[in-house]
């Protein structure tokens, strides 16, 4: 049983997200200790009408806890996961543990048997991989996935609040006609009124960090280590919601019909009644992964879709209070 809960980074957007969930749910909680950087010392942070003081992060603080939720980057994550997860199983939302075979990987939808045998540090994959491998699922059981296209449209939200604040910002002065200072901005131009067709550094073939992350984690969920994934990652001007132009081909015909029957029993999936568009906005606090405009590919074994998702929600915290959900079963 989930009660005794610590969240590292608390202050950031994944940790404030985790927290709003576990404060809706059904866990009756009796311990919670909030953890951030030395800025952070000494916040107050309110939790079902109780104030919580933030403290510095450090491993000796996560003693006699059911779970610890990392939503720190990955550079911390590799020096603190290893030691607090000596006192309680960690959930690390970083892509520090993503590919490495000690470490599940993990969506429950998908793959919830990976968490067999862990050893008390358990993955969350990144943010536009999750509603990828969620859609793709139901639709690889039923038709044999082989290939896969993928371009991404990602809110500012998934590189943290330095991003969403940076966005704001540059918004306000495009409203009133003058260019945004973007000397501060994490990115290398303007994201208000714009995008960025490059997430993360490059490689020496040119894939950005951002699509090398879509090709390996999915692959590696899906169980299909040859899977071959062609993606392209874009930062859009939008707050929150990141959505996915995906285009599968599968080992035999795909009949739209026959997909959006899969697609409608599948879980975690919210398939757009008549298949209207669904856009961020629509995804926004919401739970679910939506899919819509389901069609057609250029073959007759491949099929096109639009996927989006909270990535805050699912792409984050939520998959990760499930995972907590399928260790400490209520
Ligand atoms: N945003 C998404 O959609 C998303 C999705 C999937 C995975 N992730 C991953 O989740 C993690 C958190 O992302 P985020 O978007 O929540 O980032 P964020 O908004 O920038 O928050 C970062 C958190 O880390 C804390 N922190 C920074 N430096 C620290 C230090 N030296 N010691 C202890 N704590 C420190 C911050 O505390 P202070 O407030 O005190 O600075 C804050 O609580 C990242 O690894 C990210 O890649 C994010």
């Amino acid at each position: 049983m989930l009660k005794r809960i610590g969240i590292a980074g608390v202050t950031g957007l994944v940790g404030t997200t985790l927290l709003r969930i576990l404060e809706s749910g059904p866990q009756e909680i009796t311990d919670l200790r909030l953890f951030a950087s030395s800025r952070s010392t000494g916040a107050k942070v309110r939790f079902r009408d109780r104030d919580y003081e933030v403290k510095e992060v450090e491993p000796e603080g996560f003693k006699d806890l059911d779970v610890a939720f990392f939503c720190l980057e990955a550079g911390l994550a590799k020096k603190l996961a290893p030691k607090v997860a000596k006192h309680c199983p960690v959930i690390d939302k970083s892509s520090e543990f993503r590919l490495r075979d000690d470490v599940p990987l993990v969506v429950p939808e998908v793959n919830p048997d990976a968490l067999k045998g862990h050893k008390n540090i358990i993955a969350n994959p990144n943010c536009t991989t999750i509603p990828l491998v969620v859609a793709l699922n139901p639709l690889h059981r039923r038709f044999g996935l082989e290939r896969v296209w993928l371009a991404s449209y990602q809110s500012a939200s998934g590189a943290g609040r330095e991003l969403l604040d940076q966005l704001h910002y540059e918004t306000e002065f495009i409203a009133l006609r003058r260019p945004p200072d973007t000397t501060g901005s994490p990115l290398p131009a303007q994201l208000a009124d714009n995008v960025i067709p490059q997430i993360d550094a490059l490689d020496a073939h040119g894939h950005s960090g951002e699509e090398l992350k879509t090709i390996r984690e999915t692959a590696r969920i899906l169980g299909l280590p040859g899977l071959k994934v062609t993606s392209t990652c874009v930062r859009v001007p939008v707050t929150i919601g990141h959505s996915l132009a995906v285009t599968g081909r599968f080992s035999r015909a795909v009949k739209v019909g026959d997909a959006l029957r899969v697609l409608k029993d599948a879980p975690g999936i919210v398939l757009s009644p008549g298949n209207e568009l669904a856009t961020p906005a629509d995804c926004r606090d919401k739970d679910a992964v939506f899919v819509c405009r389901v069609r057609p590919g250029a073959e007759p074994e491949e099929l096109s879709f639009w996927v989006t998702t909270d990535n805050l929600r699912k792409g984050a915290a939520l998959n990760a209070v499930q995972i907590a959900g399928l260790l400490l079963p209520a």
